[in-house]
């Protein structure tokens, strides 16, 4: 059993939970790891939900029917199971790119990732947007290269791209024996052991033989002489030129330890698990104003960091995801909403336990809660035993596509916005209310959000909407005095709408817009960010 103890001031229900998300180029094998995951974990029979999702993603009218089954997508967002000593919770980012605000947000959640790479491709451009976004926090990174059963790229090459493209260090945890179909497994480079991979059973744990360095006599009935001489030669020099695993610089976020194998085939997951445990952090110390919370508080803090609505479109029912923060969370607890100051009694809080979702009779820091409620809980919200903290570093990012919505049935108008609105509060996409005229104008980051939003009302409210051009192209919020805002709304009528929140936002057509009013206005910022709460 490994030891859970990294701070080993926490109480043990706390340092033995790692929360994380698995960040990864579409098509790399997130979703089959993740399934492997469940496997070891107890929960085979989710393995089949992961799939139907994985593969739904794939085009883009079967990501509708996803949206539709709203069942699966919610089961699969946030997850948790058991293995060895530890608790994990791992909390699933959406594959596409144009969710990428989305994924950004789920990334507050977590305190570590895991980097899927495939072997054949390595680092591609997903992955290298999304490790940016964890490097903005310093996230912890482990790293899995996957589909080494298939031709693959030479180990030295893919650890010098990871290196290069992402400026990070890369220290081998396993060394691959031969590539393709003659990939028979892995050295242990931490433990000193050899992890032979069964081919013909998918499902079964890797044979592990323990060995005595890469000298022992043991080796040679094991591996072909020439592989073997091969792995004798890489792994020394490995030694000599790669960085040594410095379990320090991985928690800051410096270093990122490779292990290699292969999803499907099961292989090098229980070894990256392990990792996980041994070198994954617990959770973390969470930032707020006015002071920042610490997971062994006694008293109980978490905040909102995804909202699904419409789950089930017979009830208006929504879920807000919640990162428990600090403290002992027990089922019936009154805690309180900070934004509003109201007392809300959590009585039937879901934990996605990966084999099914059930009442959450209680939950630790690090651990991820679904909260049902009526709409009062959004993105950004804190709650606490009262204590009036607010979770920061949540960010809501100016969209960078707009377009005017109009309901098909112009009589349906109030029903729009209120389906908008509630889409605002899900993060779905900005909508923003323009100062002069009627209608709306909705922003999102990519193009397949407008079609899912407008599938979604068509579904959900059952209003068929349109859209229509705008001569808008992106958005800033206006910062400043009261006063100040006021007035440069008042001057710039053409150009102001309110968010969801009521806030002032400039509508832009071009850069020259933003220059202007930070040439004109000294009064007033623009910020491209806001941050949610
Ligand atoms: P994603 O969630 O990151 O998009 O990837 P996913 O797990 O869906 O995997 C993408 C494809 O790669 C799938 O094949 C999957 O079976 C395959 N794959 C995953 N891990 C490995 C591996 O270790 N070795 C090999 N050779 N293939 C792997 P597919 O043909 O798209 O789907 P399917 O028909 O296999 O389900």
């Amino acid at each position: 059993m490994l030891d859970t103890s990294n701070r080993p001031d926490l109480p043990p229900e706390i340092s033995r939970r790692r929360t994380f998300a698995i960040i990864s180029h579409p098509d790399a094998g997130k979703t089959t790891l993740t399934e492997k995951f469940l496997l070891y974990g107890g929960a085979i029979q989710m393995a089949g939900q992961v799939r139907a999702k994985g593969e739904a993603r794939r085009t883009r009218s079967d990501f509708m029917q996803m949206e539709k089954d709203r069942g699966i997508s919610v089961s699969a967002s946030a997850m948790s199971f058991d293995f060895n000593n530890f608790r994990f919770n791992l909390v699933d980012t959406p594959g596409h790119s144009d969710f990428s605000e989305d994924t950004y947000r789920t990334l507050t959640a977590v305190d570590a990732a895991v980097m899927v790479v495939d072997g054949a491709k390595g680092v591609e451009s997903q992955t290298q947007k999304l490790f940016e976004v964890c490097r903005l926090r310093d996230l912890p990174i482990l790293t899995f290269c996957n589909k080494m059963d298939r031709e693959s790229r030479d180990t030295f090459d893919i650890i010098d791209e990871i290196q290069e493209n992402l400026a990070i260090d890369v220290t081998p945890a396993s060394w691959p024996i031969g590539v393709g179909r003659e990939f028979m497994g892995c050295y242990d480079m931490l433990n000193d052991r050899l992890e032979l991979m069964d081919r013909a059973d998918r499902n079964v744990v890797a044979e592990s033989v323990q060995i005595d360095g890469l000298d022992d006599a043991r080796l040679d009935d094991l591996i072909p002489a020439d592989l073997l001489e091969k792995l004798r030669e890489e792994v020394e020099m490995a030694k000599e030129l790669l960085p040594q695993l410095d379990p320090q610089a991985v928690l800051e976020g410096h270093m990122t330890p490779i292990w290699f194998g292969s999803a499907i085939n099961s292989f090098g997951v229980k070894e990256l698990m392990d990792g996980i445990g041994a070198y994954g952090p617990e959770p973390q110390v969470q930032m707020a104003q006015p002071r920042k919370i610490a997971p062994e508080e006694k008293k109980v803090a978490g905040f909102v960091f995804k909202v699904q609505a419409n789950m089930d479109p017979k009830h208006r029912d929504r879920v807000a995801f919640v990162r428990m923060a600090s403290g002992h969370f027990k089922r019936g607890m009154k805690l309180t909403h900070v934004r509003t100051k109201k007392p809300m009694a959590i009585s039937n809080p879901v934990l996605f336990l990966a084999s099914d979702r059930e009442l959450a009779e209680e939950a630790w820091a690090g651990d991820i809660i679904g909260i049902p409620n009526h709409g009062q809980l959004r993105i950004g919200d804190t709650l606490t035993e009262g204590e009036a903290l607010r979770v920061t570093g949540i960010p809501s990012f100016a969209p960078e596509l707009l377009q005017g919505i109009r309901a098909g049935d112009p009589l349906k108008a109030k029903h729009l916005e209120k389906a908008l609105m509630q889409f605002a509060e899900e993060g779905a996409a900005k909508v923003f209310k323009p100062m002069i005229g009627s209608g709306f104008i909705v922003g999102v980051v990519g193009q397949l959000q407008f079609e899912v939003l407008a599938s979604r009302i068509e579904m959900e409210y059952g209003l068929p909407v349109r859209f229509e051009q705008s001569q808008f192209t992106s958005a800033r919020w206006v910062n400043g005095e009261r006063q100040a805002v006021e007035k440069f709304a008042d001057v710039n009528k053409q150009h102001i709408s309110y968010d969801h929140d009521g806030d002032v936002v400039f509508l832009t057509r071009l850069q020259w817009d933003i220059d202007r009013v930070a040439r004109d206005f000294p009064d007033v910022t623009l910020t491209a960010t806001k941050e949610m709460m």
